[in-house]
């Protein structure tokens, strides 16, 4: 199993390249089935969860061709298969996305209960009750949810319980091809559900609204091929910014969406950090200076993101100054305060969703494990401030969601290993 060995103590300075979005990436190849035209997708990352998606695509039948440079072909007029199996649904939660668009095009799906990052509960419930008020039967057997709409899925009007980001998108692409009209309340407003709906619109679906919580979708009854980009990362432009203001450093990322980051740059910004923007680069420069402690709440977009926590209550561990991270998406998602601490933070967890973060001077470096995506990156960005060598086992966690990790950050000038075995 892949470790990364880092010396800490350097300061981040250089300029990197955004990848594309992994979690715009996977619904977009996952809407791909909708068609049976060709479909080809630019600016993939190249991530194991991507090629997780793509293995899937190619179990259910989808003819999938990559060129060096991840652009994605895909050709789903042929699919053989409709059934998700769990070997491939376990590892990887957003695979439950190819239910919406089977649902939609061949009115049948059975797809494996999902697995992921152990971040607590994460239930289906929403995507299920939404493909049911479009008229789909569901049932769950032996593990599988098996959907069935013999005769068609129909447009209806549908609220979701809670903000879901891959139920609004599930919904969205089963109701694309429904008889009529569908509108959907309390959507998901994060900016990968609206570069999934350009992708849908460009395949000549007619959807509007997206980017607010009411979405409405007129069903169509067939869509085309198109050739789409992939929108930058948000969440790898945030970690770089955050690592690099964690080291004092500085850092510029071409290639990303500054609008679609505010409420992390807004932090940023409270933590000490100046900051450029342009149209499509950020520039962050800490100046050689150590952190200011800020509190954080997470919340649907455009509030502070879940995936963004873990890096930056690592930042907070070394900040001056008392700090609040609280969590109100996901439970169980502070596993990583454990091994921050081993680095000698000063964390405490009060209550499920809540840690105060006491800003110590230094972290010292010890072997730590990563526990889930993001949270191992908040073992790099501690380990980057870290006195000594820290071990940091179990990455292929980081290998899921961020491309070429290693690269990166040697060529922002850190001290970082990948050790095999
Ligand atoms: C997506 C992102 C993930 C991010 C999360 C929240 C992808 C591939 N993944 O995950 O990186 O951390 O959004 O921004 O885009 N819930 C239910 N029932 C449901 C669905 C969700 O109770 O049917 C709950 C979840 O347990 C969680 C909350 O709703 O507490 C939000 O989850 P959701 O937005 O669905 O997360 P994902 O779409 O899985």
């Amino acid at each position: 199993m892949d470790k990364l060995l880092i010396k800490g103590g350097r300061r981040l300075s250089g300029t990197l390249k955004v990848s594309g979005a992994k979690n715009s990436a996977l619904p977009i190849l996952a809407g791909a089935l909708l068609t049976d035209k060709s479909v080809v997708i630019g600016n993939v990352p190249h991530l194991h969860d991507v090629t997780t998606m793509i293995e899937l695509l190619g179990c259910l039948g989808a003819n999938v061709v990559i060129d060096e440079k991840m652009r994605v072909e895909v050709s789903a007029n042929d699919l053989r298969e409709l059934r998700a199996p769990y070997e491939l649904v376990k590892t990887m939660r957003a695979s439950f996305l190819v239910m919406g668009p089977l649902l939609a095009k061949y009115g049948r799906a059975d797809v494996s209960l999902p697995g992921g990052c152990a971040i607590g509960a994460r239930p289906v419930d929403q995507h299920l009750k939404g493909f049911e008020a479009l008229g789909a039967e569901i049932n769950v057997v032996d593990g599988y949810v098996s959907a069935t709409a013999e005769h068609g899925l129909k447009g209806a009007e549908f609220t979701f319980d809670l903000v879901t980001v891959t139920g609004t998108e599930n919904v969205i692409m089963a109701a694309c091809l429904a008889d009529g009209i569908t509108r959907i309340h309390n959507a998901a407003c994060e900016p990968e559900v609206v570069d999934l709906v350009e992708f849908l619109n460009a395949m000549g679906a007619r959807i509007s609204g997206h980017g607010t919580p009411n979405v409405e979708i007129t069903g169509v009854t067939a869509l085309a091929g198109c050739v789409f980009d992939v929108m930058p990362d948000r969440v790898e432009t945030g970690t770089y910014l955050i690592a690099a203001a964690a080291t004092g450093g500085r850092v510029r990322l071409d290639g990303a969406r500054p609008d679609t980051l505010q409420a992390v740059l807004d932090k940023l910004i409270e933590s000490g950090a100046e900051l450029s923007l342009g149209d499509d680069w950020i520039e962050l420069d800490m100046g050689g200076k150590r952190p200011l402690a800020v509190d954080i709440t997470t919340a649907p977009y455009p509030m502070f993101p879940t995936d963004m926590q873990a890096q930056y209550l690592a930042m907070n561990a070394i900040a001056k100054g008392t700090s609040r991270v609280t969590e109100t998406i996901f439970e169980n998602r502070f596993m990583h305060v454990q091994e921050i601490n081993r680095l000698g933070a000063n964390i405490e967890l009060v209550g499920p969703s809540t840690a105060i973060v006491h800003g110590v001077d230094s972290l010292k470096a010890a072997p730590v494990m990563a526990t889930d995506l993001r949270a191992s990156f908040s073992l790099v960005v501690a380990a980057l401030v870290a006195v000594g060598e820290t071990l940091i086992d179990r990455i292929y966690h980081i290998d899921r969601g961020y491309e070429t990790i290693e690269e990166k950050l040697l060529q922002l000038g850190a001290d970082v290993q990948r050790v095999s075995g």
